[in-house]
């Protein structure tokens, strides 16, 4: 459909945390959410990238209500930290954009020994959600939306090897592992909050092929987004609509829909059996809690 952050509804009221809107996707979510009235919470782990795309929104939107916190989804204790200061700050978040990623990164880990891309991308966003959760369950209608990829296709939950330890670091193998990882996540989460009857939602979403930093790892990748690449405005289209419109919740997973869903317009993302495998995600999301530390809603039967 063509839908754009334009068309969204008025977000007056609403408070959003957006995880890695330094740049990128992020940045033009958080600027639609702005443009739009919310108050919204840059979160990132560079506060000098944070305060410059702060500026670059207040000159756009001079009554822009933006703030810059500091988050490392690459730190644990960082996440806490960062999630304190939210529960002091804060009575209520009505959104929680768990956008930030990394992708083929040379071999390395998060400060918890985690491979980094499993360890940014999905263990960072679990942790942060759980310890998010009391907030967003003190909204109205919160929902929290999670950015996958169509590279969660190719991905692979390898329990053994997690993080890469035993066999050879394979970039992209790990990076869509993370993806996949992020959209059983979002969905997951869904069941269980519907079986707890919370007013909570959760959804995922992607952003096609957008032409942004992701690509910092690779020439090669970097030359084919010459060709392939489109907005980052219109890779953020899918992310505002399931975050705002009410008929986004009839549908777990929204993205781009032209060209093997990497340009376009948004609508219903397609998703692989493997991301649909609920035994999966279930011991998925027990191994989450277990590297974590952060366990909620361990106790929670889905249907
Ligand atoms: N671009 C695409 O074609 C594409 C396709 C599918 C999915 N995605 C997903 O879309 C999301 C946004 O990516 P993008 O394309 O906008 O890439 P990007 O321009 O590189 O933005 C990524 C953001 O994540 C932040 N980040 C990285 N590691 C972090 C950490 N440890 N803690 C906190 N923030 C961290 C980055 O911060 P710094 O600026 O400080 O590095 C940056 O703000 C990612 O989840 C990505 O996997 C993108």
């Amino acid at each position: 459909m063509k839908w754009e952050a334009e068309h969204m509804s008025n977000q007056s009221g609403k408070i959003a945390v957006v995880t890695g809107s330094n740049t990128g996707t992020g940045y033009h979510i958080a600027h639609g959410l702005a443009a739009k009235g919310a108050h919204v919470i840059l979160a990132c782990r560079n506060l000098e990238k944070a305060t410059a795309a702060k500026d670059r929104i207040l000159a756009d939107i001079p009554n822009a209500k933006v703030a810059v916190e500091h988050l490392d989804l690459a730190d644990l204790q960082c996440v806490k930290e960062f999630s304190e200061r939210m529960h002091s700050t804060y009575q209520h978040l009505d959104l929680l954009i768990n956008n930030a990623g990394v992708m083929i990164p040379p071999k390395s880990t998060t400060k918890d020994g985690f491979e980094l891309q499993f360890g940014t991308n999905h263990l960072g966003h679990f942790a942060l959600t759980g310890r998010l959760l009391p907030l967003l369950e003190a909204a109205p209608k919160a929902r929290i939306l999670t950015m996958a990829s169509i590279a969660h296709k190719s991905g692979k939950i390898d329990f053994d090897d997690l993080h890469s330890e035993r066999k050879r670091y394979v970039r992209w193998a790990s990076y869509s592992q993370s993806k996949l990882a992020n959209l059983m996540f979002a969905l997951e989460l869904e069941r269980r909050l519907k079986a707890r009857k919370s007013s909570v939602s959760s959804l995922g979403c992607h952003p096609g092929w957008s032409s942004t930093d992701l690509q910092r790892h690779s020439l090669v990748v970097r030359f084919f987004d010459l060709f392939l690449g489109m907005n980052a405005k219109k890779g953020a289209a899918p992310c505002l609509y399931a975050a705002t419109e009410e008929e986004a919740l009839t549908y777990g997973y929204w993205g781009v829909t032209k060209r093997g869903e990497m340009h376009g317009w948004t609508g219903r993302a397609k998703m692989t059996s493997r991301a649909r495998n609920e035994q999966t995600a279930q011991k998925l999301w027990a191994v989450s809690c277990e590297l974590t530390g952060v366990t909620y809603f361990e106790d929670t039967q889905t249907p």
